[in-house]
C-alpha cells in the first residue's frame, strides 16, 4: 500500500478531494497523516474526523526556516511516505527540504505554469488581461513554483470576473486534477520523455 503524507496551511479543501476521491474510487493509498504548519488550520478538522492522524507544527515556534523544516522532515519521514503532497502549503521550502523529497514532492499552483508563480496569482491574472486561468500539478524543486509538470486546468476568465469568483472556478478545477494527478504520480504512470513528463498511455494531462 502506497503512503502519502498531505501538507496544508488552511482551508484544506484539495486534501479533501484527495481523501473524498481515494475513497470513492478506492485507491490502494493510506494518507498517513495531513501536517499543517498552521495549529487553527480548517483542514486539521476534516483530517482528523476521518481519523486520519494529524500533526499541527506552528512555523512560529522555530528560530529558523532551516529548524522548521528539520522539524517536519522528521514528522514526515515517521510516516515512510511514497509521496509528500503540498496543498495549499504557503511556507517557502529550504533547498534541503526540496532535496530530500526530490521526485516524491507534489505541488498544486493556481496558474497555468510558468505564468504567474508566487502569491495572488488570481489578482494578477485579472490584471495582465488573461482570458484564460487555471492550475498545475508540479514536482516541486529548489526553485518556487517551478519543476516538472504534471498536470493543468484552465478556465476561462469571465466578464465580471473578481479576485474571488476566478478563485473559486480555479478551485472546482484543483479539486478534479488534483486527485488524478496523483493517483497517476503513485501508480508510475508519469514518465520523463523529452524533458516533459507524460502519461504513458498518451492520456491528456490537460483538464478543461
Ligand atoms: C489552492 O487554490 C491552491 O492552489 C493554492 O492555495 C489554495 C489552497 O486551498 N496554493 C497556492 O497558492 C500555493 N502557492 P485549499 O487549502 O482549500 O486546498
Amino acid at each position: 500500500k502506497k503512503k502519502v503524507v498531505i501538507l496544508i496551511s488552511g482551508r484544506g479543501s484539495n486534501m479533501e478531494a484527495i481523501v473524498h476521491t481515494a475513497r470513492r474510487e478506492a485507491w490502494d493509498v493510506e494518507v498517513a497523516a495531513v501536517i499543517s504548519n498552521r495549529p487553527e488550520a480548517a483542514g486539521l478538522a476534516f483530517a482528523k474526523a476521518q481519523g486520519i492522524s494529524t500533526v499541527a507544527l506552528d512555523h512560529k515556534a522555530y528560530p529558523t526556516r532551516e529548524a522548521f523544516d528539520a522539524a517536519l522532515m522528521d514528522a514526515i519521514d515517521a510516516h515512510a511516505p511514497d509521496a509528500v503532497v503540498l496543498a495549499g502549503f504557503m511556507r517557502i521550502l529550504t533547498p534541503g527540504f526540496t532535496e530530500h523529497y526530490a521526485g516524491r514532492l507534489l505541488n498544486i499552483h493556481p496558474s497555468l505554469l510558468p505564468a504567474f508563480p508566487g502569491l495572488h496569482t488570481h489578482r494578477r491574472a485579472l490584471e495582465a488581461g488573461c482570458q484564460l486561468a487555471g492550475a498545475t500539478v508540479h514536482l516541486v524543486t529548489a526553485e518556487l513554483d517551478h519543476g516538472p509538470i504534471l498536470a493543468q486546468a484552465m478556465v476561462p476568465v469571465l466578464a465580471g470576473d473578481d479576485e474571488a469568483r476566478l478563485a473559486q472556478r480555479v478551485l472546482s478545477l484543483e479539486h478534479q486534477m488534483y486527485p488524478r494527478a496523483l493517483a497517476w504520480f503513485l501508480a508510475g504512470e508519469l514518465r520523463q520523455e523529452g524533458g516533459r513528463m507524460q502519461h504513458r498511455d498518451g492520456a491528456a494531462q490537460l483538464f478543461t
